[in-house]
């Protein structure tokens, strides 16, 4: 058995060097023991930072046996061919999210992963916040019954600079999308986590303020197996962000604003019946609304990448199965598939329909006509 954890980061940009500081530093029984970048510099100023042997493909830190465990953190194309590759070679993976672009590739990851039986987590690191973790439990306990109106804003902002500072960012060859597949994976993990994926979806997304020929919009209207309604919009641009989502349901309310949770509960068990059988011409079920308590709202990188290696150890159970990352996937590739073929998309998605779609728009992709480099991260991603 393993005291200690050997973890590899492979793509140490903005992010791959934030789990790297974690991981040489306050990860417990971690051991940072490689770095891996196809960028020579970064590569040599990252190795040369932390000590630790570099290379420059993830097949050489792979054989290399020194690692038992990979962080991957390269841009999102490349998450399901390097991580079947270092199950292949019997790590443990940990992948940034999105897991995947399309939701064929990102099953194939998963299928691996089951087969492998290594630990596969996905940095998905909201799930540790108190707010995902109270919301998800209300659900679970059905606290406001049957779902029938769900929605969600997730509106945030970016500035042209952060879309030029890569040349992979922003691009239909490089990065497969803009706010759908990137900023909002978090929040439309968040979402369906909560209600599931819907089973048709009529999306639009737009380009409105930056120059970059992905989307920083996006909406669309839903409808879930249940009969349920909802909708969604994202974007990165605006400010101050909304981070809200709404879920209505047979005997209640609960509003999720950022770490704030409102809970409104029906002096009635079902809105329903009261509907059918009041005998009143203007009754209306009373509710009682509260603030739910949320324990420490705090959640950071280093939690997802803690529980890693601690179920690696057998210390503890995993909190994240990396295979959550199919579910978000497959909704925002509905929202790009739904807007660029102008109308409703069915769920699930034909795998095929989606491959094809997503290589189209990697045929119609133009260079970046300005790019200035800079691998570097949010930093509110490096607090505590
Ligand atoms: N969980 C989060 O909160 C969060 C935050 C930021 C970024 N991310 C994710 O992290 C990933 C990287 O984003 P970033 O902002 O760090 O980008 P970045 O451009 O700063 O870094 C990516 C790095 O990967 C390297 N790279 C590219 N292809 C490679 C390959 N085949 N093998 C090895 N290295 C390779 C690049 O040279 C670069 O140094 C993205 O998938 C992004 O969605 C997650």
């Amino acid at each position: 058995m393993l005291e200690k954890v050997r973890v590899g980061v492979i793509g140490v940009g903005g992010m791959g060097q934030g789990h790297c500081k974690r991981l040489a530093g306050d990860i417990q029984n971690a051991e940072l023991t490689a770095v891996c970048d196809v960028d020579p510099d970064t590569l040599q100023a990252v190795s040369t930072q932390y000590g630790v042997p570099g290379f420059s493909s993830h097949g050489e830190l792979l054989s290399s046996g020194k690692v038992d465990a990979v962080v991957i953190a390269t841009p999102h194309y490349f998450h399901p061919p390097i991580g079947i590759d270092a199950f292949d070679a019997g790590m443990h993976v940990l992948t940034e999210k999105p897991m995947a672009v399309t939701i064929g590739a990102a099953e194939k990851f998963a299928a691996k992963a089951r087969e492998s039986k290594k630990v596969f987590t996905i940095m998905f690191q909201k799930r540790f916040s108190g707010a995902f973790q109270t919301a998800k439990k209300l659900v679970e306990e059905k606290a406001i019954g049957e779902l029938y109106r769900v929605s969600m804003i997730a509106t945030g902002f970016r500035t042209q600079r952060y879309y030029d500072s890569g040349a992979w960012r922003a691009t239909w060859l490089h990065e497969g999308g803009g706010v759908i597949i990137n900023q909002a994976s978090h929040e439309l993990d968040f979402f369906t986590a909560l209600v599931g994926l819907p089973s048709q979806v009529c999306a639009k997304v737009r380009t409105r303020l930056h120059r970059i020929e992905v989307e920083d919009f996006g909406h669309c209207i839903m409808e879930f197996p249940n009969g349920a309604v909802g909708y969604l919009c994202i974007s990165t641009d605006e400010a101050p962000g909304t981070h809200r989502i709404e879920l209505c349901g047979d005997s209640g309310r609960i509003l999720i604003d950022g770490n704030k949770i409102l809970l409104s509960r029906l002096d009635t068990p079902s809105l329903k019946d009261f509907a059918l059988q009041s005998d009143t011409v203007w009754g209306s079920p009373k509710a009682q609304t509260e603030e739910v308590a949320i324990p420490d709202g705090k959640a950071n990188h280093g939690h997802v990448l803690q529980n890693f290696v601690n179920t690696i150890l057998g210390k503890e159970e995993l909190v994240i199965d990396g295979a959550v990352g199919l579910t978000e996937l497959e909704l925002g590739n509905a929202i790009h598939l739904s807007s660029h073929i102008g109308k409703a998309v069915e769920l699930p998605l034909d795998r095929q329909q989606v491959e094809d779609h997503f290589a189209q728009l990697r045929r119609i992709s133009k260079p970046k006509a300005s790019i200035s480099v800079a691998r570097e991260t949010d930093p509110q991603h490096l607090q505590k």
